[in-house]
């Protein structure tokens, strides 16, 4: 069991240290998360904020096909909880092998979940989706353009997409601007306003919203970050 204080404080490690840029995004993603896998959960939960929110206005169905790019360990399974077992199918795709392992743990049992590894990018589901999900992903994939074109391509006519990720909001002044960017692109996480503005682009029918919450033992410290329910047209 790797939780508490000491979880906390491998995981603060692997965010000082920085992801790893010497492989393939796939290695890369692979060296950087491996070590963190264990307590990733525990830490995230105070840290990657909205993401029940944006999952109940997701508003899935019984018998939808959903699927969920850059899944990580699958704790989506855990936020939709019953709501899983009335779904068509549960699609959690990524890239990382570690983290897949844990969302392959989540999932056991429940037939109609499947665990992919896959690139976001380019990846299709077998069925067209009903729903889909980007829970703090497109700020770490690269061609995230792709990622959000291909979402809307998998998507039918009327479903939805909701996405929550970390932004900088346009009114922020330089200097904050600044320390973000930098503090997160440390990490692999590439922050800017770009990628709201293209799912608002993407999907003229959206609900958005701008938002900031804490940061685990930065008092004081309130990390901005966007909430985006679309639908396909
Ligand atoms: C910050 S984590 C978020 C994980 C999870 N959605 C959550 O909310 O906890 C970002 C995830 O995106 C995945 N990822 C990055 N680039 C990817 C790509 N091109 N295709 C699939 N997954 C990718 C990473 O492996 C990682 O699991």
């Amino acid at each position: 069991m790797n939780s508490g204080v000491l979880g906390d404080a491998r995981i603060l490690w692997r965010l000082l240290r920085g992801k790893p840029a010497g492989g393939s995004h796939a290695e890369n993603l692979q060296a950087f998360y491996g070590p963190q896998a264990d307590g990733y959960d525990a830490f995230r939960a105070r840290l990657l904020h909205g993401r029940h929110a944006m999952l109940a206005a997701l508003e899935v169905m019984p018998g939808n096909v959903v699927v969920e790019l850059g899944c990580g360990t699958g704790s989506s399974l855990d936020i939709l909880d019953e709501q899983v077992d009335g779904l068509g199918r549960l699609i959690l795709v990524d890239l990382c092998p570690a983290l897949l392992d844990k969302a392959r743990v989540r999932a056991a049992g429940r037939s109609n979940v499947m665990v992919i590894e896959g690139d976001a990018a380019r990846w299709r589901p077998p069925a067209i989706a009903d729903r889909v999900i980007l829970s703090y992903a497109l700020t770490m994939m690269p061609d995230w353009p792709r990622v959000v074109a291909n979402a809307r391509e998998m998507l039918r006519p009327g479903g939805r997409i909701g996405v929550v990720d970390f932004h900088l909001p346009e009114a922020a002044n330089p200097v904050e601007k600044l320390f973000w960017r930098n503090w997160f692109a440390h990490d692999g996480v590439d922050l800017s306003s770009a990628r709201l503005a293209e799912l608002r682009r993407q999907f003229p029918l959206h609900f958005a919203t701008e938002e900031r919450g804490p940061v685990p033992y930065l008092p004081g410290l309130r990390v901005p970050y966007f909430s985006f329910l679309g639908i396909r047209s």
